[in-house]
């Protein structure tokens, strides 16, 4: 049976990309109150997630998964209630074979134990890894069974199918109770892939992700992975402002759960403002549920790029990306991305608040490894001040 769990892209955290198998449950209930604190909440955000290592090394004489004792003192379900008691709600990790990626144990024949435990503590999400042994079993085996477990549960849990795009999960992951699925390995705060590692970046992701769009929409998303927007870890550059925007603008345009991986308890308010940004959620979360696709390019890796994704009141988000290492004028049309021959256009440019009234021309100078993303609507509005201002040669 097919959910309906997440009608638009699930919104959240998830303690992975900041830190690691360091959770616990004060870092849980803390960043559930920062969620709250931070305005984080009212724009949207809704899952606390538990990544790995949350658990036991062992199973108890019963086969029952444990909860670290040392970091989750009162168990999962007490952080549960203290999540539950703020609005928001639980997620919790597990993995489609013997062993998760941090050594701890799998639920590969174990599902329906599992998860009745996720069920009994009130998780409300389950990331379900690809690590450990997988017996021989196929992925769509696997990640059946623990939808099956679920579904045996009287409590909806949000599936979020984790195995790295390796066996095409866009294709099935939607019929197998899956709500979102991870399209790509995993992200780090990169620009681009790291060729030592291949731990991936932004922009890689991005075209790994991009070519997917016919198969996402209301609840079955592509899942180009978690946030690094703000995310400062040792051994990585991080993003810069600029970079952190394109990334969360890319998202959005993406229609990509918005899953944040930094420190929320401890963000500069230039993060949070890139998080919180209203206008750019609502493109993520736009009710068609289309991910939106790249236009047209330029110079192949290092050009510029013309993306369009149709909203569902006709409007269109636009963004224009320079992946280069210049600045660079990007220009495009109302007619290019997909709207009739008419004379009349505004565009919301949503990172500087500014309406622009337009005959159709939409451009910008663009610095690098940064993007320009506009609300286009037909129409004319008295805010809007003439296309003149919106020229290929304004500064940023
Ligand atoms: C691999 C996943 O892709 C990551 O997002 C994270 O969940 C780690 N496993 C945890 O071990």
């Amino acid at each position: 049976e097919e959910s309906t769990l997440a009608e638009a892209p699930p919104m959240g955290w998830n303690s992975w990309n900041t830190f690691a198998c360091d959770v616990s449950a004060a870092l849980i209930k803390e960043t559930a109150d920062a969620i709250v604190e931070s305005g984080m909440k009212a724009a949207g955000y809704e899952y606390v997630n538990i990544d790995d290592c949350w658990m036991t090394e062992e199973r108890d004489e019963d086969g029952n998964l444990q909860p670290d004792p040392e970091k989750f003192p009162n168990g999962i379900d007490a952080v549960a209630d203290y999540v539950h008691d703020r609005g928001l709600k639980l997620g919790i990790y597990e993995s489609a074979g013997t062993t998760t990626c941090g050594g701890y144990p799998g639920s590969l024949g174990h599902e329906e134990r599992d998860a009745q435990a996720f069920a009994d503590w009130g998780v409300d999400y389950l990331k379900y890894d690809n690590c450990g042994d997988h017996y021989g079993l196929s992925a769509v085996e696997r990640y059946t069974r623990m939808h099956e477990a679920l579904e045996a549960t009287d409590r909806e849990i949000v599936l979020s199918i984790c195995e790295w795009g390796n066996n095409d999960p866009w294709l099935w992951g939607h019929e197998v109770g899956g709500s979102l699925w991870r399209t790509t390995g995993d992200i780090k705060p990169l620009w681009t892939v790291d060729e030592d590692t291949w731990y991936h970046g932004v922009i890689d992701i991005v075209d790994m992700n991009e070519p997917l769009a016919a198969h996402a929409g209301p609840d079955h998303w592509n899942d180009p992975d978690m946030l690094e927007v703000g995310v400062d870890i040792d051994g990585y550059p991080g993003l810069t402002a600029t970079e952190d925007r394109t990334h969360f603008g890319l998202w959005a345009m993406m229609a990509a759960p918005l899953i944040a991986g930094n420190d929320v308890r401890n963000m500069s308010e230039q993060t949070r403002e890139i998080l919180t940004n209203e206008a750019v959620i609502a493109i993520d979360q736009d009710p068609a549920g289309k991910q939106g696709r790249r236009i047209k390019n330029t110079d192949g890796a290092d050009g510029t790029e013309v993306w369009m994704k149709p909203l569902a009141n006709g409007d269109r988000a636009v963004a224009l990306l320079n992946r280069g290492e210049r600045t660079r004028p990007i220009l495009t049309s109302a007619r290019e991305v997909g709207f009739d021959v008419e004379s009349a256009y505004i565009a919301r440019d949503l990172w500087a608040g500014t309406v622009t009234a337009t005959a159709g021309m939409i451009g910008a100078s663009v610095p690098a490894h940064g993007h320009k993303l506009y609300r286009v609507e037909r129409g004319q509005s008295d805010d809007a001040v003439p296309a003149a201002l919106l020229s290929i040669n304004t500064d940023e």
